[in-house]
């Protein structure tokens, strides 16, 4: 059987994932490659209701322990209908946010425990990891200022959060990154997208030997 790539975007709100996604998505069609990207809903019917019920503005007395659940039966269903089938065809496919999004945000900055949001996860994704996350790294005021200048945005309630809350996100992110350095890298997220790009690409050419040969 075919294996496929399977890389993860991460990173806090307004650090430019959906940018730098279809940068990476286009350039790696250019070369004949087979490319899906999805993020974790990915239009899967069941992991969307889900996400709704997470992100509803009117949800604010859900409990951390209820949300970090409903973030992982999200991911299993997504990962199950979308992201296993693609990788058994050998696609390339590129997540916005995966695991690391809920052990930064529910383990760290919600201060469940970043242990207690990997045991809930293992059983999850049953050891389906990315190769490689990049982690987009922007201080939490440059990616607010960036969502708040961007009016076609939508704004959800984790956006609503206070400053201090995507501190705790970023330091999540920076100690994951710390205990697992061969497959979290960080970008540096205040340059400018083309240097953003350019950094990444350079990575997954490094990081994915054989890529190009292994689709032509
Ligand atoms: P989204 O609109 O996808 O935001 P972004 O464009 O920044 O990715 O909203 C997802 C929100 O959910 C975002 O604030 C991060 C948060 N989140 C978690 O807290 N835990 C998770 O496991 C995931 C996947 C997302």
């Amino acid at each position: 059987m075919k294996k496929g790539w399977f890389l993860t975007i991460e990173g806090g709100e307004g650090a430019g994932k959906t940018t730098l996604i279809e940068g990476l998505a286009r350039t790696l069609r250019a070369r004949n490659l087979r490319v899906m990207t999805t993020r974790e809903p990915g239009g899967i019917l069941i992991a969307e209701q889900i996400r709704g019920v997470i992100l509803d503005k009117a949800n604010t007395s859900m409990e951390a322990r209820t949300e970090a659940l409903l973030y992982a039966a999200a991911r299993r269903q997504h990962l199950v209908e979308k992201v296993k089938p693609a990788l058994a065809e050998g696609i390339f496919v590129i997540c916005d946010r995966f695991v690391d999004s809920s052990l930064a945000y529910q383990g760290y900055a919600r201060g469940l425990g970043i242990d207690e949001i990997w045991s809930i996860n293992r059983f999850a994704i049953e050891g389906l990891m990315p190769q490689l996350t990049l982690w987009m790294d922007i201080s939490p005021e440059a990616g607010l200022a960036r969502i708040h200048q961007a009016d076609n945005r939508e704004i959800n309630r984790l956006d609503l959060e206070g400053l201090d809350f995507h501190r705790l996100v970023r330091e999540g992110y920076m100690q994951l990154m710390e205990s697992e350095p061969n497959r979290i890298i960080r970008l540096d997220a205040e340059k400018t997208a083309q240097e953003v790009f350019n950094n990444a690409i350079e990575i997954i050419n490094q990081r994915f030997k054989g890529l190009y040969e292994s689709n032509v």
